[in-house]
Protein backbone atom coordinates (compact mmCIF):
# COMPACT_ATOMS: atom_id res chain seq x y z
CA UNK A 1 0.00 0.00 0.00
CA UNK A 2 1.57 3.59 -0.68
CA UNK A 3 1.36 5.71 2.50
CA UNK A 4 0.44 9.31 0.81
CA UNK A 5 -0.43 9.92 -2.60
CA UNK A 6 1.35 12.55 -4.92
CA UNK A 7 0.53 13.92 -7.99
CA UNK A 8 3.28 15.43 -10.12
CA UNK A 9 5.26 14.94 -6.92
CA UNK A 10 2.91 17.13 -5.08
CA UNK A 11 0.83 15.33 -1.50
CA UNK A 12 -2.92 15.64 -2.82
CA UNK A 13 -4.29 15.75 0.30
CA UNK A 14 -2.48 16.68 3.14
CA UNK A 15 -4.89 16.65 6.18
CA UNK A 16 -6.13 13.46 4.98
CA UNK A 17 -3.31 12.31 4.92
CA UNK A 18 -1.75 13.43 8.32
CA UNK A 19 -5.19 12.09 9.73
CA UNK A 20 -4.31 8.71 8.36
CA UNK A 21 -0.93 8.28 9.77
CA UNK A 22 -2.12 10.11 13.17
CA UNK A 23 -4.64 7.73 13.04
CA UNK A 24 -1.98 4.57 12.45
CA UNK A 25 0.30 6.37 15.42
CA UNK A 26 -2.81 6.04 18.02
CA UNK A 27 -3.56 2.39 17.33
CA UNK A 28 0.05 1.49 17.78
CA UNK A 29 0.17 3.49 20.99
CA UNK A 30 -2.41 1.49 21.92
CA UNK A 31 -1.34 -1.73 21.62
CA UNK A 32 2.44 -0.50 22.95
CA UNK A 33 0.88 0.33 25.93
CA UNK A 34 -1.11 -2.94 26.25
CA UNK A 35 2.28 -4.87 25.64
CA UNK A 36 3.75 -2.67 28.21
CA UNK A 37 1.35 -3.37 30.77
CA UNK A 38 1.86 -6.99 30.70
CA UNK A 39 5.51 -6.77 30.78
CA UNK A 40 5.28 -4.40 33.90
CA UNK A 41 2.96 -7.29 35.60
CA UNK A 42 5.73 -10.35 34.15
CA UNK A 43 8.72 -7.83 35.63
CA UNK A 44 6.23 -7.36 39.26
CA UNK A 45 5.63 -11.00 39.67
CA UNK A 46 9.48 -11.62 39.34
CA UNK A 47 10.59 -9.41 41.72
CA UNK A 48 7.69 -10.49 44.19
CA UNK A 49 8.72 -14.33 43.92
CA UNK A 50 12.98 -13.28 44.34
CA UNK A 51 12.25 -10.99 47.25
CA UNK A 52 10.70 -14.47 48.67
CA UNK A 53 13.11 -16.42 47.39
CA UNK A 54 15.71 -14.10 49.34
CA UNK A 55 17.59 -13.45 45.78
CA UNK A 56 19.00 -10.04 44.65
CA UNK A 57 15.99 -8.69 42.87
CA UNK A 58 17.96 -6.30 40.03
CA UNK A 59 20.61 -8.35 38.12
CA UNK A 60 22.29 -6.19 35.65
CA UNK A 61 23.81 -9.64 33.47
CA UNK A 62 20.22 -10.33 32.63
CA UNK A 63 19.69 -6.70 31.83
CA UNK A 64 22.93 -6.98 29.74
CA UNK A 65 21.28 -10.16 27.88
CA UNK A 66 17.86 -8.72 27.38
CA UNK A 67 19.42 -5.75 25.51
CA UNK A 68 21.69 -8.36 23.45
CA UNK A 69 18.91 -10.25 22.39
CA UNK A 70 16.70 -6.97 21.03
CA UNK A 71 20.00 -5.89 19.69
CA UNK A 72 20.44 -9.13 17.46
CA UNK A 73 16.18 -8.97 16.70
CA UNK A 74 16.63 -5.56 15.51
CA UNK A 75 19.08 -5.87 12.43
CA UNK A 76 18.80 -1.68 12.37
CA UNK A 77 15.23 -1.60 11.93
CA UNK A 78 15.86 1.10 14.85
CA UNK A 79 18.56 3.09 14.99
CA UNK A 80 21.27 1.85 17.95
CA UNK A 81 20.85 5.07 19.82
CA UNK A 82 17.51 5.46 19.95
CA UNK A 83 16.81 1.39 20.70
CA UNK A 84 18.76 2.13 23.55
CA UNK A 85 17.04 4.93 24.82
CA UNK A 86 13.43 3.36 24.19
CA UNK A 87 13.98 0.00 25.69
CA UNK A 88 16.04 1.52 28.45
CA UNK A 89 12.76 3.47 29.86
CA UNK A 90 10.96 0.33 29.13
CA UNK A 91 13.39 -1.81 31.64
CA UNK A 92 14.13 1.00 33.73
CA UNK A 93 9.98 0.74 34.69
CA UNK A 94 10.33 -3.01 35.39
CA UNK A 95 12.78 -1.92 37.51
CA UNK A 96 11.15 0.54 39.11
CA UNK A 97 8.14 -1.89 39.80
CA UNK A 98 10.84 -4.81 40.94
CA UNK A 99 12.44 -1.54 43.37
CA UNK A 100 9.33 0.03 45.10
CA UNK A 101 10.19 -1.62 48.53
CA UNK A 102 13.82 -1.85 48.10
CA UNK A 103 14.48 1.85 48.50
CA UNK A 104 17.04 2.42 45.44
CA UNK A 105 18.97 5.45 45.33
CA UNK A 106 18.46 8.28 43.20
CA UNK A 107 20.11 7.40 39.09
CA UNK A 108 23.34 8.62 39.07
CA UNK A 109 24.18 12.21 36.51
CA UNK A 110 26.85 12.18 33.93
CA UNK A 111 27.01 14.91 31.93
CA UNK A 112 29.55 16.70 28.97
CA UNK A 113 30.44 19.70 29.35
CA UNK A 114 31.65 21.85 26.29
CA UNK A 115 30.43 25.12 23.89
CA UNK A 116 28.96 24.04 21.34
CA UNK A 117 28.10 20.30 22.74
CA UNK A 118 24.62 20.36 20.37
CA UNK A 119 26.36 17.88 18.30
CA UNK A 120 28.11 15.41 20.81
CA UNK A 121 27.77 11.87 20.37
CA UNK A 122 28.68 10.90 23.75
CA UNK A 123 25.11 11.09 25.41
CA UNK A 124 24.14 8.57 22.96
CA UNK A 125 27.33 6.53 23.44
CA UNK A 126 27.64 6.86 27.35
CA UNK A 127 23.61 6.25 27.75
CA UNK A 128 24.05 3.22 25.20
CA UNK A 129 26.52 1.86 27.22
CA UNK A 130 25.14 2.73 30.85
CA UNK A 131 22.06 0.37 29.50
CA UNK A 132 23.75 -2.39 28.04
CA UNK A 133 25.75 -2.80 31.40
CA UNK A 134 22.45 -2.71 33.26
CA UNK A 135 23.81 0.47 35.20
CA UNK A 136 21.32 2.84 36.79
CA UNK A 137 22.22 6.75 35.11
CA UNK A 138 21.84 9.27 32.92
CA UNK A 139 24.26 11.17 30.53
CA UNK A 140 23.70 14.67 29.20
CA UNK A 141 25.18 17.59 27.01
CA UNK A 142 25.62 20.98 29.12
CA UNK A 143 26.60 24.05 26.92
CA UNK A 144 29.04 25.47 29.42
CA UNK A 145 30.09 29.59 29.05
CA UNK A 146 30.72 29.70 33.04
CA UNK A 147 33.10 27.24 33.77
CA UNK A 148 33.50 27.97 37.54
CA UNK A 149 29.60 28.12 38.07
CA UNK A 150 29.60 24.48 36.26
CA UNK A 151 32.22 23.18 38.46
CA UNK A 152 29.80 23.85 41.13
CA UNK A 153 26.87 22.40 39.56
CA UNK A 154 29.03 19.18 39.77
CA UNK A 155 29.52 19.39 43.43
CA UNK A 156 25.96 20.84 44.16
CA UNK A 157 23.92 18.48 42.25
CA UNK A 158 26.02 15.32 42.65
CA UNK A 159 26.81 14.56 39.16
CA UNK A 160 29.33 11.45 39.28
CA UNK A 161 31.48 11.73 36.34
CA UNK A 162 32.03 14.48 32.96
CA UNK A 163 33.37 14.85 29.78
CA UNK A 164 35.16 18.17 29.09
CA UNK A 165 35.20 19.25 25.64
CA UNK A 166 36.51 22.05 23.41
CA UNK A 167 36.74 25.12 24.23
CA UNK A 168 37.03 23.72 28.63
CA UNK A 169 40.25 21.03 28.19
CA UNK A 170 42.98 23.17 29.88
CA UNK A 171 40.78 25.54 31.87
CA UNK A 172 38.88 23.50 33.76
CA UNK A 173 41.80 22.13 35.71
CA UNK A 174 42.33 25.03 38.26
CA UNK A 175 38.76 24.26 39.46
CA UNK A 176 39.57 20.51 40.04
CA UNK A 177 40.73 19.45 43.73
CA UNK A 178 43.11 16.47 41.77
CA UNK A 179 44.35 16.13 38.68
CA UNK A 180 46.30 12.75 37.50
CA UNK A 181 49.74 12.64 36.49
CA UNK A 182 49.54 11.72 32.92
CA UNK A 183 46.43 14.79 32.22
CA UNK A 184 48.72 17.17 34.50
CA UNK A 185 51.72 16.11 32.15
CA UNK A 186 49.82 16.72 29.10
CA UNK A 187 48.20 20.08 30.63
CA UNK A 188 44.36 19.16 29.64
CA UNK A 189 42.03 17.25 31.34
CA UNK A 190 39.22 15.77 29.74
CA UNK A 191 37.59 13.65 32.00
CA UNK A 192 36.13 14.33 35.85
CA UNK A 193 35.38 11.43 38.50
CA UNK A 194 33.71 12.81 41.04
CA UNK A 195 34.90 10.48 44.42
CA UNK A 196 32.14 12.15 47.24
CA UNK A 197 32.41 15.67 46.78
CA UNK A 198 36.49 15.57 45.61
CA UNK A 199 36.67 16.14 42.23
CA UNK A 200 39.60 14.50 40.04
CA UNK A 201 40.49 15.36 37.03
CA UNK A 202 41.95 12.82 34.04
CA UNK A 203 42.70 12.89 29.89
CA UNK A 204 41.20 9.70 28.41
CA UNK A 205 42.18 11.33 24.79
CA UNK A 206 45.74 10.02 25.68
CA UNK A 207 44.65 6.52 26.32
CA UNK A 208 42.35 6.24 23.95
CA UNK A 209 44.58 7.33 20.80
CA UNK A 210 47.00 4.23 22.34
CA UNK A 211 44.50 1.80 22.44
CA UNK A 212 42.88 2.42 18.99
CA UNK A 213 46.51 2.32 17.88
CA UNK A 214 47.33 -0.78 19.53
CA UNK A 215 44.43 -2.92 17.90
CA UNK A 216 46.80 -2.08 14.67
CA UNK A 217 50.38 -1.56 15.23
CA UNK A 218 53.10 -2.01 18.33
CA UNK A 219 54.60 1.85 18.82
CA UNK A 220 58.08 1.04 20.48
CA UNK A 221 60.98 1.87 18.59
CA UNK A 222 58.43 3.03 15.29
CA UNK A 223 58.92 6.44 14.22
CA UNK A 224 55.43 8.15 14.37
CA UNK A 225 54.71 11.51 12.92
CA UNK A 226 51.84 13.79 14.82
CA UNK A 227 50.42 16.23 12.63
CA UNK A 228 49.18 18.82 14.54
CA UNK A 229 50.26 20.88 17.84
CA UNK A 230 47.03 21.40 19.45
CA UNK A 231 45.13 19.99 22.51
CA UNK A 232 44.55 16.29 20.29
CA UNK A 233 48.33 16.45 19.14
CA UNK A 234 49.23 16.70 23.13
CA UNK A 235 47.76 13.56 24.52
CA UNK A 236 48.32 11.56 21.69
CA UNK A 237 52.12 12.87 21.88
CA UNK A 238 52.54 12.56 25.26
CA UNK A 239 51.07 8.42 24.77
CA UNK A 240 53.34 8.11 21.91
CA UNK A 241 56.57 8.81 24.24
CA UNK A 242 55.16 6.53 26.70
CA UNK A 243 55.05 3.90 24.57
CA UNK A 244 58.55 4.11 23.36
CA UNK A 245 57.77 5.21 20.03
CA UNK A 246 60.16 7.71 17.88
CA UNK A 247 58.13 10.96 17.73
CA UNK A 248 58.29 14.15 15.07
CA UNK A 249 55.64 16.73 15.43
CA UNK A 250 54.58 18.39 12.43
CA UNK A 251 52.58 21.70 12.15
CA UNK A 252 51.76 24.51 10.09
CA UNK A 253 52.59 26.95 12.71
CA UNK A 254 56.27 26.68 13.31
CA UNK A 255 55.83 28.36 17.05
CA UNK A 256 53.53 26.45 18.30
CA UNK A 257 54.55 22.68 16.66
CA UNK A 258 58.16 23.86 18.09
CA UNK A 259 56.85 24.58 21.86
CA UNK A 260 55.00 21.22 21.62
CA UNK A 261 58.12 19.48 20.38
CA UNK A 262 60.60 20.66 23.15
CA UNK A 263 57.85 20.07 26.06
CA UNK A 264 57.36 16.48 24.37
CA UNK A 265 61.23 16.48 23.92
CA UNK A 266 61.22 15.11 20.32
CA UNK A 267 61.84 16.54 16.94
CA UNK A 268 59.57 18.78 14.85
CA UNK A 269 59.05 19.67 11.16
CA UNK A 270 57.69 22.62 9.69
CA UNK A 271 54.69 21.20 7.35
CA UNK A 272 55.89 23.33 4.40
CA UNK A 273 59.15 21.76 4.71
CA UNK A 274 57.43 18.30 4.45
CA UNK A 275 58.73 16.48 1.76
CA UNK A 276 59.12 13.12 2.41
CA UNK A 277 57.58 10.56 5.60
CA UNK A 278 60.48 8.51 6.60
CA UNK A 279 57.72 7.47 9.30
CA UNK A 280 55.92 4.14 10.36
CA UNK A 281 52.98 5.79 11.85
CA UNK A 282 51.32 9.20 10.46
CA UNK A 283 48.42 11.00 12.54
CA UNK A 284 46.44 13.92 11.34
CA UNK A 285 45.45 15.70 15.20
CA UNK A 286 44.78 18.76 13.01
CA UNK A 287 41.00 19.39 12.38
CA UNK A 288 41.46 19.51 8.42
CA UNK A 289 39.07 17.30 7.25
CA UNK A 290 36.05 17.80 9.27
CA UNK A 291 33.00 18.58 8.54
CA UNK A 292 32.08 20.59 6.56
CA UNK A 293 35.85 21.37 5.39
CA UNK A 294 36.04 17.96 4.08
CA UNK A 295 37.95 18.24 0.99
CA UNK A 296 40.94 19.37 3.16
CA UNK A 297 43.88 17.11 3.69
CA UNK A 298 46.72 17.40 6.78
CA UNK A 299 49.43 17.05 4.25
CA UNK A 300 50.11 15.96 0.75
CA UNK A 301 48.96 12.45 0.43
CA UNK A 302 50.88 11.52 -2.57
CA UNK A 303 53.53 10.94 0.63
CA UNK A 304 51.67 8.12 1.93
CA UNK A 305 53.41 4.23 0.94
CA UNK A 306 51.88 1.26 1.54
CA UNK A 307 52.76 -0.66 4.92
CA UNK A 308 52.26 2.95 6.84
CA UNK A 309 49.90 2.55 9.68
CA UNK A 310 47.80 6.37 9.33
CA UNK A 311 45.44 7.47 11.89
CA UNK A 312 42.94 10.09 11.87
CA UNK A 313 41.75 11.66 15.05
CA UNK A 314 38.49 13.50 12.77
CA UNK A 315 35.85 11.09 13.36
CA UNK A 316 33.19 13.27 11.09
CA UNK A 317 33.05 12.23 8.13
CA UNK A 318 32.98 8.99 9.16
CA UNK A 319 35.94 8.45 6.30
CA UNK A 320 37.65 11.59 5.77
CA UNK A 321 39.44 11.93 2.44
CA UNK A 322 42.85 11.54 4.10
CA UNK A 323 41.76 8.23 5.49
CA UNK A 324 40.42 7.56 2.06
CA UNK A 325 43.53 8.46 0.32
CA UNK A 326 45.93 6.60 2.52
CA UNK A 327 43.56 3.48 2.11
CA UNK A 328 43.89 3.48 -1.76
CA UNK A 329 47.67 3.99 -1.23
CA UNK A 330 47.46 0.76 0.55
CA UNK A 331 47.87 1.54 4.20
CA UNK A 332 46.53 0.44 7.77
CA UNK A 333 44.38 3.03 8.66
CA UNK A 334 43.01 3.83 12.10
CA UNK A 335 39.88 5.61 12.38
CA UNK A 336 38.92 8.70 15.03
CA UNK A 337 35.98 6.70 15.60
CA UNK A 338 38.33 4.12 16.87
CA UNK A 339 39.72 6.48 19.21
CA UNK A 340 36.89 8.25 19.94
CA UNK A 341 34.93 4.93 21.73
CA UNK A 342 37.94 3.83 23.53
CA UNK A 343 38.13 7.40 25.16
CA UNK A 344 34.80 7.03 25.75
CA UNK A 345 35.43 3.55 27.71
CA UNK A 346 38.34 4.68 29.46
CA UNK A 347 35.90 7.20 30.98
CA UNK A 348 32.54 5.06 31.49
CA UNK A 349 35.67 2.11 33.16
CA UNK A 350 36.92 5.29 36.05
CA UNK A 351 32.84 6.86 36.47
CA UNK A 352 31.37 2.91 37.10
CA UNK A 353 33.97 0.72 37.76
CA UNK A 354 32.90 -1.82 34.78
CA UNK A 355 33.88 -2.88 31.62
CA UNK A 356 33.08 -0.87 29.01
CA UNK A 357 30.94 -2.60 26.37
CA UNK A 358 33.10 -1.65 23.61
CA UNK A 359 31.23 -2.97 20.55
CA UNK A 360 27.83 -1.57 21.48
CA UNK A 361 29.49 1.84 21.77
CA UNK A 362 30.96 1.45 18.73
CA UNK A 363 27.65 0.74 17.08
CA UNK A 364 25.70 3.16 18.59
CA UNK A 365 28.09 6.10 17.38
CA UNK A 366 29.09 4.61 14.10
CA UNK A 367 24.89 4.47 13.51
CA UNK A 368 24.65 7.91 14.55
CA UNK A 369 27.17 9.13 11.91
CA UNK A 370 25.99 7.17 9.04
CA UNK A 371 22.55 8.77 8.87
CA UNK A 372 21.87 12.47 8.71
N1 LIG B 1 38.74 11.00 17.95
C1 LIG B 1 38.77 11.59 19.13
O1 LIG B 1 38.41 11.03 20.16
C2 LIG B 1 39.29 13.00 19.21
C3 LIG B 1 39.74 13.52 20.44
C4 LIG B 1 40.26 14.83 20.47
C5 LIG B 1 40.27 15.58 19.30
N2 LIG B 1 39.80 15.03 18.13
C6 LIG B 1 39.82 15.78 16.87
O2 LIG B 1 41.17 16.15 16.59
C7 LIG B 1 41.18 17.39 15.89
C8 LIG B 1 42.13 18.35 16.58
O3 LIG B 1 41.60 18.68 17.87
P1 LIG B 1 42.36 19.64 18.88
O4 LIG B 1 41.55 19.72 20.10
O5 LIG B 1 43.80 19.26 19.00
O6 LIG B 1 42.26 21.03 18.08
P2 LIG B 1 43.10 22.36 18.28
O7 LIG B 1 43.66 22.41 19.67
O8 LIG B 1 42.23 23.46 17.80
O9 LIG B 1 44.36 22.19 17.28
C9 LIG B 1 44.17 22.17 15.91
C10 LIG B 1 45.50 21.91 15.18
O10 LIG B 1 45.14 21.71 13.80
C11 LIG B 1 45.99 22.49 12.97
N3 LIG B 1 45.24 22.79 11.75
C12 LIG B 1 43.96 23.20 11.66
N4 LIG B 1 43.57 23.28 10.37
C13 LIG B 1 44.64 22.90 9.62
C14 LIG B 1 44.87 22.76 8.23
N5 LIG B 1 43.90 23.04 7.35
N6 LIG B 1 46.07 22.30 7.82
C15 LIG B 1 47.03 22.01 8.71
N7 LIG B 1 46.89 22.14 10.05
C16 LIG B 1 45.70 22.56 10.51
C17 LIG B 1 46.34 23.69 13.81
O11 LIG B 1 47.54 24.20 13.29
P3 LIG B 1 48.11 25.67 13.69
O12 LIG B 1 48.88 25.44 14.96
O13 LIG B 1 48.93 26.03 12.54
O14 LIG B 1 46.90 26.54 13.88
C18 LIG B 1 46.48 23.07 15.21
O15 LIG B 1 47.78 22.54 15.38
C19 LIG B 1 39.73 17.88 15.85
O16 LIG B 1 39.17 17.54 14.61
C20 LIG B 1 39.05 17.09 16.96
O17 LIG B 1 37.68 16.87 16.70
C21 LIG B 1 39.32 13.78 18.07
Amino acid sequence: MKDTRLENNKIINPEKDIATFRKRIDDIDEQILELISRRLSAAQAIGQIKQQAGITVVDDRREGEIYQRLLSLNQGAVKTGSFYRIFRSIIAAGRGVQNQQSGAGEPPIYAVFGDPVGHSLSPAMHNSALAQAGLDGFYIAIRVKDLAAAVSGIRGLGIRGASITIPHKISIMKYLDQVDSLAADIGAVNTIVNRQGLLCGYNSDCAGAIKALAENTILTGEDVAVVGAGGGARAVGFGIKQEGGRLTIINRTPEKGEKLASDLDCEFKPLSEVKQLPYHIIINATSAGMTPNDNSVPLNTDLLESEMVVMDMVYNPLKTRFMAEAEKNGCIIVDGVSMFVQQGAVQFELWTGKKAPLDVMRKVVLDELSTP
